[in-house]
């Protein structure tokens, strides 16, 4: 089959935090486009990875940048031996096969490219290809999932009004500690004690936020402190090096953070 490539083989391990599958899967069995909401480093990826295997479809991830055109979505004619050749992009071959596509951070592209996907993601669920002169209809399988990180956005880059209420949303935030500590066990290999601090420190970056850090320490970053620590690092080292540095360039903020993380250093 033509998307074999983007079939997920094994289970993507991932720990619900709520109702999201549930949400997810009510959403895809009637084919409305999904919006996940929430922080860097939440497991809005890792989520719709584990429901694409969950549903058995394959998965084609886009990610959104500002320089993105509509044919960087949808396609374009290239200049080969045989003369121009149309090449459909990842949306259309998604639309054409029946892929669940996820358009991560969809807010970065400009909004004459974000207004490709509003005939597929209404009733009509078409995506005109105007250069090709060409109407594809989404195929039965095919679902439309974006990201968006609500924290970010200014103004002028949030999503039209038209285009956000196209779309179910699932709200992600951080996991709560038990379920945060598992999830750090099992991705970094560190034990439940290491993993207890973690959360601890998480915590207390979390209520930096606003407080001069614009979003807290995120999972990934406790799943990378830990692996620093897995590889050798003293914890201290490592939390400075995965956490701290990375977090906030402001001098005043590290000495901040770095006095809070130490408050829970065992
Ligand atoms: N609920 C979860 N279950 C399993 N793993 C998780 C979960 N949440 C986070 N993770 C872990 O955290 C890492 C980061 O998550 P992910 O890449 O999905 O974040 P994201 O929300 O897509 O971030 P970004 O907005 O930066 O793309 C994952 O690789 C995974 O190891
Ligand atoms: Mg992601």
């Amino acid at each position: 089959m033509l998307l074999d490539a983007y079939r997920i083989t094994s289970e993507p391990y991932y720990q619900p935090q709520g109702a999201e599958i549930s949400t997810f899967t009510a959403a895809y069995h009637e084919r409305l486009p999904v919006m996940l909401k929430g922080p860097t480093g939440c497991g809005k990826t890792r989520f719709v990875e584990h429901m694409a295997w969950r549903l058995g479809k394959p998965l084609i991830t886009v990610a959104a940048h500002e320089d993105m055109t509509a044919a960087d979505l949808a396609g374009r004619y290239l200049l080969e031996p045989v003369g121009t050749i149309w090449h459909d992009g990842p949306l259309t071959q998604a639309v054409r096969h029946g892929a669940i596509c996820y358009l991560d951070e969809i807010v970065e592209a400009r909004q004459d490219t974000t207004v490709v996907i509003h005939p597929l993601t209404d009733a009509r669920r078409i995506l005109p290809l105007e250069k090709h002169n060409e109407i594809v209809p989404a195929h039965a399988d095919f679902q439309l999932t974006i990201s968006y990180n609500p924290g970010y956005q200014s103004a002028v880059k949030d999503l039209k009004e038209s285009t956000k209420q196209r779309f179910v949303a699932i709200d992600f935030g951080y996991p709560q500690p038990a379920t945060e500590s598992a999830i750090i066990i099992r991705e970094s290999g560190a034990d439940s004690d290491l993993a207890a601090v973690l959360v601890a420190i998480a915590q207390r970056s979390r209520n930096l936020q606003g407080h001069g850090l614009d979003e807290g320490a995120s999972t990934r970053m406790l799943i990378h402190t830990g692996r620093m620590v897995r590889a050798g690092l003293p914890l201290e080292t490592a939390v400075q090096s995965a956490i701290v540095l990375p977090i906030t360039d402001n001098p005043d903020i590290r000495a901040a953070l770095s006095d809070a993380i130490a408050a829970c250093l065992p």
